[in-house]
């Protein structure tokens, strides 16, 4: 199956985001999970995930500094959709480790030090969350940036042990996002009203204003080519 990866998403290229989910649970079932920090568009695919499938799997990378608004809607969606979200903390003695010999800040010191706390916080537990799976679901789009351009529907995530990694969102606009999010009266992460089209964790996002490229308020510091944070690491040449 994994080897026909390639023409499955040629297979999927016009198919709606839902039937490529349709297609992602009849082909992994609870060998798969959405990996959702509850932006616009994890809430839209956890609503889709629930229409598909009576035990929807998705987990959060909890990493000990997102913002209470993300919590908030994290309890909003546990309520509307009767769903258990799996979590995945940062190893405990590795964050204090890293805050005893560096401070609570030191992202804001180098790439380095930015990237090694998003390892921590993230790319480390997110190997715990895809450990036992064959499939793992995102919320990414390909005009979010451009180090997410080409981005297929269906891949192998070959830095997560060639687990097949899908995409169901990657054609939708950021306008498409929000007109299924207020069809159906989805609750939604609150700093969205407040200027945040992209949230992370909360030291290290902040506002855009009206015209400014959506991913800009994440590590606003560094240049756009390095903002990823490790889990999303690019499969393509
Ligand atoms: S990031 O790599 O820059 O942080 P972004 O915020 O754009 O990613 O989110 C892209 C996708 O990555 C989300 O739709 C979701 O699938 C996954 N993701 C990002 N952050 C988390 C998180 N904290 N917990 C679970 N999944 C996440
Ligand atoms: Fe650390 Fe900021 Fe990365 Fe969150 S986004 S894990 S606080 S560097």
């Amino acid at each position: 199956m994994i080897e026909n990866i390639t023409s499955y998403d040629a297979a999927l290229a016009n198919a709606s985001a839902l039937d490529t989910l349709k297609w992602a649970v009849d082909k992994f079932g609870d060998k798969m999970a959405l990996a959702s920090s509850f932006g616009a568009e994890d809430v839209v695919l956890i609503d889709m995930l629930c229409s598909v499938t009576s035990c929807p799997r998705a987990f959060l990378l909890d990493t000990g500094r997102l913002h209470q608004e993300t919590y908030d809607v994290v309890d909003r969606i546990r309520a509307r959709y009767n769903i258990r979200i799996e979590v995945y903390c940062p190893r405990t003695e590795t964050v204090e480790r890293l805050v005893h010999e560096k401070g609570p800040n030191s992202f804001y010191g180098s790439i380095e030090n930015r990237q090694e706390c998003c390892h921590i916080r993230k790319v480390e537990p997110l190997s715990r969350a895809l450990s036992g799976l064959d499939a793992w679901i995102t919320g990414l789009r390909r005009s979010q940036s451009t180090t997410r351009d080409g981005l297929p529907k269906v891949e192998i995530d070959n830095a997560h042990g060639g687990i097949v990694k899908v995409n169901p969102l990657a054609e939708w606009s950021e306008a498409e996002v929000w007109s299924y999010i207020r069809e159906r009266s989805i609750p939604y992460n609150k700093l969205h009203d407040q200027g945040y089209p992209s949230i992370g964790c909360a030291p290290c996002t902040r506002p855009v204003q009206p015209g400014e490229d959506i991913r800009s308020g994440r590590w606003w510091w560094e240049n756009p080519e390095h903002k990823e944070c490790g889990l999303h690491i690019k499969n393509r040449g």
